[in-house]
């Protein structure tokens, strides 16, 4: 939530503002803004809406300067505006900051403040923030670097800021807790981003900021201290990033693009880790907790969203094949209610982005309590791999477009690949079962492939469908949690009421809504319960529903059914979802564009939800 980039050296800063802005647009869509030095002067140009709609407004001012921020907005405290938008002054318009996160004790601070007769333009808690940060310099009369540190231990919440000065022109203060910071490093000159997307057109070179550090960059010198004021030595990671993985590549979308992705991302999730051949699967952040895998009474696994889903599908793969306890939580309630968590218990989180606040949380939680925490997640040297004991990265590559999808199917892959590893541990799989999933989960990728190759069908389809007011997706077993997962996806980009259910809970409830009106989309594969899906449909036929199938390729008896089939190849009843998911996807983009709604950057989400 919320993106940050910044930029000292010898260019001009503008156009790497404007065009990290841009890649960072995922992170927050409602308002931008930008700050540049320029001789001595501070400028701070903001707008409500797009980068675009700054960069227009921007199109007759002179915006040189080798020095500046930028950041992307997604509200928390205050509607979005073009006030409320970053980059914030203090009081004397010395200082601009930006900032990601959220500042949990603003309201004392900023009565504080008020009391000291300063004046606030914004409603936002960031403004709060660097007015507090002058306030202290001035009170303590010290440096600008240590009214930073002093400030921050008085600051409750999560940030992540950088700050420029009109006293300090080649300078860049940063620091964070709880909001992810990379630092690019150049020849002559540094960058800052809330993610290394915007630095890698200029810089292999990275170093990921920790909770509590304060880093300080001019052209030519980087420090970082802690908040206790001790030295750090950066540490440069190099990035494996490819430029051509953020950008469109001709298609329409990133999310499109994403979901043609799916091949080849799932292909390079079991890259090295899966040879059906020689009976090899490994995954090595797993190989030093696996005996405490083995020996754990349960194992709870805890995600948000599409994460979660992706959680259900493995607790029925551990179950199956591991034969162990598995539940699964969403963070946000696991941190809040006081759960059981017993010494050695373990907890598996899963994260596409790597910095939701409610998984870090729940993390902190289980972690505290004694158990053992293993992560599950996409980006390399975000936050969430790092709170963790072990993990194993899904290796996606980057995902843009807000829904999630290549993440899913890698998510699956990665928790697929642990179940199996586990169950041959603990000796719960037959030589058999084990060599056959190991074949089978090498063919995804071309299945996937096959399934894309039928798009034209699926956006026949999603044409006669996209005035729906609202939709059913029903899935039994493995097929249960891509029902909701297709639910989440149509809800999210078209703004269509869509509901996932256990296809026999139905009859509880849902088949009340039932009528000529209603699309249902049933998951029903050649499985174990494909006889009881088959007598679903019916039962949704005989009260008039649309029935939309998605059917194992060659099934002669739903076809008879369904208004519309859309065939997927066979696979083992555990992969199912790794293709049953990718027609859904398909659905909701086709309706999503047809409805006109903006794909990638839909109303009100954000692709990293650093807030609880
Ligand atoms: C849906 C979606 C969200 C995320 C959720 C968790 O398409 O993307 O539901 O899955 O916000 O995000 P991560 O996986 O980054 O923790």
């Amino acid at each position: 939530m919320c993106g940050i980039v910044a930029y000292t050296g010898y260019r001009q800063a503008y156009p790497i503002l404007i065009k990290g802005l841009k890649r960072l647009e995922y992170r927050g869509y409602d308002s931008t803004g930008i700050a540049l030095l320029n001789e001595q002067s501070l400028n701070v140009y903001k707008k409500k809406g797009k980068v675009s709609d700054l960069e227009d407004f921007l199109a007759d001012t002179n915006v040189n300067g080798t020095i500046g921020i930028g950041h992307t907005r997604w509200a928390t405290h205050g509607e979005p505006n073009d006030v409320n938008a970053h980059p914030h002054y203090s009081f004397s318009k010395n200082l601009a900051m930006i900032h990601n996160g959220i500042i949990e004790n603003y309201s004392s601070l900023k009565q504080e403040l008020i009391n000291h007769g300063h004046e606030f333009q914004s409603q936002t808690d960031s403004e709060v923030f660097i007015h507090f940060i002058e306030h202290v310099q001035e009170k303590v009369n010290c440096s600008l670097e240590e009214a930073i540190r002093l400030a921050l231990k008085e600051i409750v919440g999560a940030y992540a800021i950088v700050i420029m000065s009109k006293d300090h022109p080649n300078t860049l203060f940063a620091a964070r807790k709880g909001s992810p910071l990379v630092i690019g490093v150049g020849e002559k000159e540094y960058f800052l981003a809330s993610d290394a997307t915007p630095i890698v057109e200029y810089t292999n070179d990275v170093v990921y900021l920790d909770d509590y550090e304060i880093a300080v960059l001019s052209k030519d010198s980087l420090t970082i201290k802690t908040i206790e004021d001790e030295s750090i030595a950066p540490y440069i990671h190099t990035l494996e990033m490819e430029l051509e993985s953020i950008e469109k590549g001709g298609y329409e979308h990133f999310m499109l693009k994403e979901i043609f992705e799916q091949p080849r991302s799932v292909h390079d999730s079991m890259r090295g880790r899966v040879n059906s051949a020689t009976g090899q699967l490994l995954l090595g952040g797993l190989r030093e907790y696996l005996t405490k895998m083995i020996h754990a009474r349960r194992i709870i696994i805890i995600g948000c969203g599409t994460s979660w889903h992706a959680g259900l599908v493995a607790e029925y793969i551990f179950e199956e094949f591991a034969r162990v306890p598995v539940e699964v939580e969403y963070a946000s309630e696991f941190r809040y209610r006081n759960p059981v968590i017993n010494e050695g218990d373990v907890v598996i989180a899963i994260s596409q982005s790597g910095e939701t606040a409610d998984t870090l949380a729940a993390i902190e939680l289980a972690k505290s309590k004694g158990a053992i925490i293993f992560g599950v997640c996409n980006v390399v040297g975000s936050s969430i791999p790092r709170a963790t004991h072990a993990g194993a990265y899904t290796h996606a590559g980057p995902e843009i477009g807000v829904a999630s999808t290549k993440a899913f199917s890698a998510q699956v892959v990665v928790l697929t690949m642990m179940g199996i590893i586990l169950a041959k541990a603990k000796g719960t799989i037959s030589e058999t079962d084990y060599r056959k999933l190991l074949v089978e989960l090498e063919t995804i990728p071309e299945k996937i492939e096959k399934i894309l190759s039928n798009h034209k069908q699926i956006e026949y389809i999603s044409d006669l469908f996209k005035d729906a007011r609202n939709f059913l997706f029903l899935g039994r077993g493995y097929n249960f949690p891509v029902a909701l997962e297709g639910a989440l996806k149509l809800k999210e980009i078209s703004y269509i009421h869509a509901e996932g259910y256990p296809a026999a809970e139905m009859k509880h409830g849902p088949i009340a809504l039932i009528d000529e009106e209603m699309p249902v989309v049933f998951i029903a594969t050649k499985d174990s319960s494909y006889e009881k899906i088959v007598s679903n449909i019916q039962e949704v036929r005989a009260r008039k529903g649309r029935v939309i199938a998605v059917v194992t390729e060659n099934d002669k008896l739903i076809s008879q059914m369904a208004e519309f089939i859309i065939e997927i190849p066979h696979t083992h009843e555990a992969l199912m979802p790794l293709l049953s998911v990718i027609p859904l996807q398909l659905l909701s983009y086709y309706i999503a564009v047809m409805r006109g709604c903006n794909v990638d950057q839909p109303r009100n989400l954000a692709k990293s939800v650093t807030v609880e």
